[in-house]
């Protein structure tokens, strides 16, 4: 009679397995980055589906702008523009600035990552005032650091002392991991962060949205973009709800707190920077935690000084 049990359950189980396995493969071919895989080795003239995706891709992340008077703005050309704009990605990236689309740009490209632009109103790069130098010569070797908003927006000095809020129905794991965050952060500057029951009325606000989520930056579901913040002194914070979250680092999960530590770099007034180690790195890789860099203190200390 057991044996019959066990039996039934094994081949209910082995019935199973590849469902739950095909659903998890589904899971991550579903990151609105894949088409890039199917780019590779794509260079200047070639025209083939995935181009157009690719261009709204750097458009997003401020790399690429097509007016009305672009020939390409709406076709698979791999034109000019988006030659110099994967240039510009390629420099911020420490890769050499090829153009093509190899295999560890595309690698990069893919990673999922915080939806802030890199690159905003046409500062050429994560670096702060170098303004169209893109194609200076040696720029490979210099040393990349943090960067700022343009007009480096920041908190006026008699907003040191901010509070913070939760949109309710804001899941209750995420409320440690980001008191932890701004705790880290208050550590390493001036300001201190106290939480506020009422969200309407607090400096920094924070909340889980999906896709369109009214602000002008829709999130991209599973993978992709998977949060992002405003610049001062605005004081929004976005988790996109479509991703897997966790409290401590686990494999196939954002780690909560890390994905704070950067958003609030944001929310402090700091942009994008080079450095692969810094919390400001635009990318953000499942299972990892990070702490701040003294590439963030420095940043945070030249803003504010
Ligand atoms: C890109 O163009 C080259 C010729 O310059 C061609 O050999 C290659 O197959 C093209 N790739 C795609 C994906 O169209
Ligand atoms: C549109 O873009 C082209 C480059 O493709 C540029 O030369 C031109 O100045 C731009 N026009 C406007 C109105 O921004
Ligand atoms: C970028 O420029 C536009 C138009 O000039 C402006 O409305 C917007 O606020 C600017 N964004 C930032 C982050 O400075
Ligand atoms: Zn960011
Ligand atoms: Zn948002």
């Amino acid at each position: 009679m057991e044996a019959v049990k066990l039996i039934s359950s094994l081949s209910f189980l082995l019935l199973l397995l590849p469902l739950l396995f095909s659903s998890a493969l589904a899971d991550q071919n579903r990151s609105p980055f894949e088409f890039i895989n199917g780019l590779k080795g794509c260079h200047k003239g070639n025209k083939t589906k995935g181009i157009l995706e690719l261009k709204h891709y750097m458009e997003k992340f401020g790399y690429l702008h097509y007016n009305h008077s672009s020939l390409h703005a709406n076709d698979e050309e791999f034109d000019n523009l988006l030659e110099e704009a994967v240039k510009t990605y390629q420099q911020n990236y420490h890769m050499k600035a090829t153009g093509t689309l190899d295999s560890e740009t595309v690698s990069q490209m893919t990673k999922p990552r915080c939806g802030v632009p890199d690159i905003i109103n046409g500062t050429n790069s994560m670096r702060p005032g170098r303004k169209g130098n893109h194609h200076r010569p040696g720029s490979l070797h210099t040393v990349g650091h943090y960067s700022f908003f343009p007009n480096r927006p920041r908190w006026p000095s008699n907003k040191y002392r901010l509070t913070y809020g939760f949109l309710s129905g804001t899941p209750n794991e995420a409320i440690g991991p980001v008191a932890r965050a701004f705790q880290k952060w208050a550590s390493a500057t001036h300001f201190t962060f106290t939480q506020v029951q009422d969200y309407q009325s607090a400096d920094l606000q924070i909340a889980f949205e999906r896709r369109d989520h009214g602000d002008g930056a829709p999130f991209d579901g599973p993978g992709g973009t998977i949060a992002h913040a405003f610049a001062p002194t605005r004081g929004w914070f976005h988790y996109d709800k479509d991703e897997r979250f966790s409290v401590g680092p686990t494999p196939g999960a954002f780690h909560l707190e890390t994905v704070a530590l950067h958003e609030i770099g944001h929310l402090l007034g700091l942009g994008h920077s080079q450095v692969p180690g810094a919390i400001m790195f635009p990318s953000i890789s499942p299972g990892v935690s990070k702490g701040l860099h003294d590439d963030d203190i420095q940043g945070i200390n030249a803003l504010y000084q």
